[in-house]
């Protein structure tokens, strides 16, 4: 739990999500790191009770995602934890590092010429997502919801884009590589997301984000691949058999 004599730095470095609550609140990581949280509250005239709670939220609200046993959701529940969770991610962090990185670059890339491409990685990374978790709330999702939810009465109808949910899923799988190779060449560029002993709390509140995510992808990853979508395979050979 941060407190109010911690400083910007010690509570970025323990706590990543606290990167994008102290943006939205306008503490400046680089320039209020060392700063105590009171101190900067004071500095921006801001309540150090009200950014507290909201820290405190936030971690409410990760460990409250990791909570649930996934094999026992039905499919369209596991579905929209999914999306409440882990898109929901995607759509608030991609965007901050990608900012974060590029910013880094700029100020930093003489000094660590890697973080020229760690900055491009991460703008890959968060296009590729984007367009792939769309994909999945769009096409792929309501369609084993469907599936799911109308099992006993009728097979859903074809959808115009694929005869079987094996296509869209294969086609899913592809792009977790992807984005699992991208994860990969960042890791061996950020040292496994260490920052070096100079880093400022911009550097070090960004490696620790991505170290995060990429736990968060992982498990995003999991619940696809070996629990929904071979979950979503089975009950659409099910339904086939029964017709
Ligand atoms: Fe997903
Ligand atoms: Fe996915």
């Amino acid at each position: 739990m941060s407190t109010a004599t911690q400083s910007i730095r010690e509570i970025v470095t323990r706590q990543p999500s606290a990167a994008g609550i102290f943006h939205r609140f306008d503490i400046d990581l680089c320039m209020q790191a060392d700063l105590s949280l009171e101190g900067a509250c004071q500095e921006l005239q801001l309540s150090v009770e009200q950014v507290l709670e909201k820290l405190a939220d936030a971690e409410t609200q990760r460990c409250g995602g990791m909570a649930l046993d996934p094999e026992k959701l039905s499919l369209s529940r596991l579905i929209q934890h999914i999306v409440r969770i882990h898109h929901n991610r995607v759509r608030q962090e991609l965007p901050r590092f990608a900012e974060m990185a590029l910013t880094l670059s700029a100020k930093r890339s003489n000094r660590e010429p890697q973080l020229t491409t760690i900055a491009e990685l991460v703008e890959t990374l968060r296009d590729e997502m984007y367009s792939h978790i769309q994909k999945e709330e769009q096409v792929l999702f309501p369609f084993i919801s469907q599936m799911d939810q109308e099992s006993i009465v009728a097979y859903p109808q074809a959808h115009a884009c694929f005869h079987s949910v094996t296509h869209p899923i294969f086609i899913m799988e592809q792009e977790h590589e992807s984005a699992d190779n991208i994860v990969a060449e960042i890791i061996l560029l950020t040292n496994h997301f260490e920052p070096p002993s100079w880093a400022c709390a911009t550097h070090i509140a960004l490696f620790s984000g991505l170290r995060e995510f990429e736990a968060d992808l992982r498990q995003h990853v999991h619940l696809e691949n070996d629990i929904l979508f071979p979950r979503a395979i089975q009950l659409e050979a099910e339904i086939t058999a029964r017709r």
